[in-house]
């Protein structure tokens, strides 16, 4: 057993209180890799902004939850070696399963997701109180899910998203103990959030999505007076990313995400947490394209993953200072 306490980490609790009072959110960038974790730390030093590093089942599988959580030890030296002492949790993605959280809980993460959004309501009670009674023992922060959204996380593909029910809130809240609630208002997981006959077009033919349902935000902030409320599926998918890809070989198409002004908006409620991937995603894949169609006999990977590095750098600066609002906030 690994405390987080003992790496240097931090619990979501006091991060979130502050993002509350403060009108901001705190950014959740997801990470697999030493570079999409360099950028972020480089990022949010520099901004000054506290940080939730994510790692999803997937992050797990793909590069080994000891080298991760290593790295995020990792991450609270190296953001004292640039030079500033800045909070970070870490945190397990879409949880789905006790034993998942346990064993995560047990080896140094400060904060875990129960996503038990796919079951009926009792179920998904159940087991995230029995999470957040295991949890609470180390301190250990829980976010539990309630409503559907639509897109891919993992493996799971939802056809269609499920508003949360405003009038369940009160009530999951209460009987959980959770510390944080994911809410379904109309954001989506992936590149491609909507399909384009889900949106409308503006006069340049870019694809609109539908607006976030804020009245259904409000309504829950009614019932939960104060409560840090979490959005994901909230990547704005640039637009010059997805042609930068495109113009160099790739092939996305009708890529979609959620506008950054909806997000700006909801960072000012009392959405506390916002989860950023697939824009990260799109901005290194971007990189990676342009250098090897300019440059066909590179084969040194830092040499591309240097560039990507950097782009990502910029996008998750970007986020923490004109969308979230977390900048000088650690
Ligand atoms: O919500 C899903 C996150 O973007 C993580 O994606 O499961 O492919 O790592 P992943
Ligand atoms: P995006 O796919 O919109 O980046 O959402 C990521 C997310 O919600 C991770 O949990
Ligand atoms: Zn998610």
């Amino acid at each position: 057993m690994v405390s987080f306490k003992e790496i240097g980490l931090v619990n979501s609790r006091e991060i979130f209180a502050k993002a509350f009072n403060g009108r901001y959110a705190i950014p959740a960038f997801n990470f697999n890799n030493m570079e999409q974790m360099q950028a972020i730390i480089q990022a949010c030093v520099e901004t000054k902004s506290p940080v939730i590093l994510q790692i999803s089942s997937g992050a797990r599988k793909y590069a080994n939850q000891t080298l991760l959580r290593y790295m995020a030890q990792g991450a609270v030296e190296y953001a004292k070696e640039l030079g500033c002492n800045i909070p970070i949790v870490l945190h397990l993605d879409h949880g789905d399963s006790f034993e998942l959280c346990k064993s995560c809980i047990e080896f140094g993460f400060s904060s875990v997701m129960i996503d038990g959004s796919h079951l009926p309501y009792d179920q998904n009670v159940e087991l995230t109180k029995k999470v957040v009674e295991y949890a609470h023992q180390f301190d250990v922060t829980v976010e539990g899910e309630l409503g559907v959204l639509a897109g891919v996380e993992d493996d799971v593909v939802a056809e269609k998203s499920n508003y949360t029910r405003p009038e369940e809130v009160e009530d999951f809240v209460k009987k959980t103990g959770v510390d944080s609630l994911a809410i379904s208002i109309g954001t989506s997981h992936g590149a491609n959030k909507f399909k384009p006959e889900q949106c409308t077009r503006d006069a340049n033919g870019v694809l609109l999505p539908p607006p976030l349902r804020f009245d259904i935000l409000e309504e829950i902030e009614k019932r939960i007076p104060g409560f840090p409320i979490v959005l994901h599926g909230s990547s704005s998918v640039p637009q010059d990313q997805v042609a930068k890809i495109n113009q160099y070989g790739g092939a996305i198409k009708d890529a979609v995400g959620i506008p950054e002004d909806q997000l700006r908006q909801a960072a000012k409620s009392a959405v506390c947490k916002v989860n950023i991937d697939s824009d990260g995603r799109l901005a290194m894949t971007a990189a990676v394209r342009e250098v090897l169609a300019n440059s066909p006999a590179e084969f040194d990977p830092r040499k591309y993953l240097g560039p990507a590095r950097d782009s990502l750098k910029n996008l998750y600066m970007h986020k923490v200072k004109n969308v979230l609002g977390s900048d000088n906030k650690a």
